[in-house]
This record gives structure tokens, sequence and C-alpha cells, in this order.
């Protein structure tokens, strides 16, 4: 951002803000951290482009956001604490096999999924894995092995949502007792607040974090679609599946909006393999850029 000769600000909550100007009323920005073994595009090639553009344009600010992954921490507590731009745009891979299906480099984003994310606690009683007959355990695993199918089939009866165990606390974690107990991560996802809603019901637990579905803005919508037709490129218009900063930013108000570059490698994330071709990032750092002049010149 220095380099880009941007006036960097750290704010208490550990997110980069760096202004090009001192209004900087539009932002563009996403997020540095990754999940374990994740891939080196998600989030960061939205804060390196961000800053390209904001630099090309030398109007708004770039904006790297702390702690997405484990619930948009940075920007939820930005929203909270100070003024907000009157638009937010953010780059992002799309993590998903969508735009490589209909040939398109670059997608423009309608709406972000909603997420509840929280535990679920299955006791049983310890015991020892030698002496203990198979039919005198109460092996809180075994118990939790069940209810991971049925968060999988009650996400399978409401369509359009998905529900993931990503992580399992097992208790005392030894290869030798039977398991006391388990701490079962839910990550449930919906497209709208009725089936999130619904999701939540039906999995009977008591979210931690929880972000409602919330719709693009269609300035930003229309920023983005007019410079895809000005190129004469495809406009393919696709809701996100991954929560993303600029959903925070949407639910506060402010006018946000996510161009996505198409994912290759079948659209995997969140993984080593998660990979987008030079051509296209240079094609959406183009489209990105020309978006922000065109709203920074909104502002004028
Ligand atoms: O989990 C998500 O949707 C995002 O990658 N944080
Ligand atoms: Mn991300
Ligand atoms: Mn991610």
């Amino acid at each position: 951002m220095r380099e880009a000769e941007l006036e960097v600000e750290s704010d208490p909550d550990g997110n980069l803000i760096g202004r090009s100007d001192e209004r900087a009323d539009v932002w563009v920005g996403s997020h540095l951290d990754s999940v374990p073994h994740g891939g080196k595009l998600d989030g960061a090639l939205g804060v390196v482009a961000a800053i390209e553009a904001v630099e090309q344009v030398g109007r708004g600010a770039a904006v790297v956001f702390r702690a997405e992954e484990t619930g948009c921490h940075g920007s939820r507590a930005l929203v909270a604490r100070r003024a907000l731009p009157s638009a937010f745009l953010e780059l992002h891979i799309e993590q998903g096999p969508r735009l490589a299906e209909a040939g398109a480099a670059l997608g423009v984003v309608t709406s972000i999924v909603g997420v509840a994310r929280g535990q679920l606690v299955v006791e049983g009683h310890a015991g020892h894995a030698g002496t203990t007959p198979m039919d005198a355990r109460d092996d809180a695993l075994v118990k939790a092995a069940d209810l991971v199918l049925r968060i999988r089939d009650a996400a399978r009866s409401i369509d359009g949502a998905v529900a993931t165990v990503g992580q399992l606390e097992i208790e005392p974690g030894a290869a030798n007792v039977i398991p006391s107990k388990v701490v079962v991560e839910i990550d449930a996802r919906a497209p709208d607040v009725e089936r999130l809603g619904r999701l939540v019901d039906v999995l009977d637990f008591d979210p931690s974090y929880r972000v409602e579905p919330v719709a693009m803005a269609e300035l930003v919508r229309a920023a983005f679609r007019e410079e895809l037709e000005a190129r004469g490129l495809p406009v393919v218009e696709v809701p996100s599946g991954a929560g993303h900063d600029a959903g925070i930013l949407a639910a506060a108000g402010v006018a946000s909006g996510m161009l996505f570059i198409r994912s290759l490698n079948g659209g995997v994330s969140h993984s080593p393999d998660e990979l987008s071709s030079e051509e296209d990032i240079a094609l959406a750092v183009d489209v990105l850029t020309a978006a922000l002049e065109r709203l920074t010149a909104l502002r004028t």
C-alpha cells in the first residue's frame, strides 16, 4: 500500500485501510487470512487487485479485513465502529464450477449465502477400550457419527442448503479410551432467510455466528455488468455459496458488490489446488479498476 503511495491506517481491529484521497468514499478490498492448507488466491488476490485498482484510479481506499475465515471478525468490528464508505467492491475467486461451465472468465455476484456456525456436544462415558464389552459402552463418538449423518441429511432435505462438520473435538482423545464427549462444529448455509431459519431449526443448534443471506447492490452490479459489456464479455450473474466481507458491509447498508473470477480445477477452493489463470486475473483487475473509476466519478 505504501509503495502505491496510499495513506495507510491500521485500525484497532487489525484491519488495514489504504486511502488514496481524503474522502475515499468508495472502498475496494478483501481478506488476507486463509484456511489451514488453503490456496493462495482466496482473499489475497482481492487485496492485491484492490491496491492495484486504487493506485491506478487515484481515488478511493484499498481495505484488508482481518480474520474473515473464522467469522468476518475484522469487517464486523469495523462496521460497528466507524463511518462507512458509500460503496464497496470485492474481487474474489468463485470457488465453484459455474463460471467455467458457462465459459465465462468473470461473473457478477447477485447475493451472498447466509451462514450459521455453532456447536453440538455429544456426551458418553469414558471406559477402557480393551475391557469394556461392546454392548456395555456409551461411546460419544459413535453417537456423534450418527449425528453427522443426520446433519448431512437435514441439509439435503432443504433445497439449496448445505451443512458441513469440518471439526470434531474428541475427549479425552486417547486411542485406548472410549470417547466420553465430542464437540461437533457445524457450518450450515442457505440462500435465503427462510431456508436458513428452517435449517437451523432442523439441526436444533444455537449458532455462535450467524449472518443472514444478503443481496448485492444494483448500483455496483450494474457497474460491473456495463464494464463486461463494454469489453464484449459475457455477463454471467451468480449467487455466492461462500461468505464474504462484502456481505457484512452490505448488511451494514453499504452499496456492495462482488466480481468473481473463474475457478479452474473443477472450482476447488480451500485447498492448495485452488487455481485461476493469469489471463482471467488480468481481465478481472481491469474490470474492477474500471468499475471503481465509474463509481468514484459518480461521487465527484
Ligand atoms: O467459509 C466461507 O464461506 C469463506 O471462505 N470464509
Ligand atoms: Mn474468501
Ligand atoms: Mn475462504
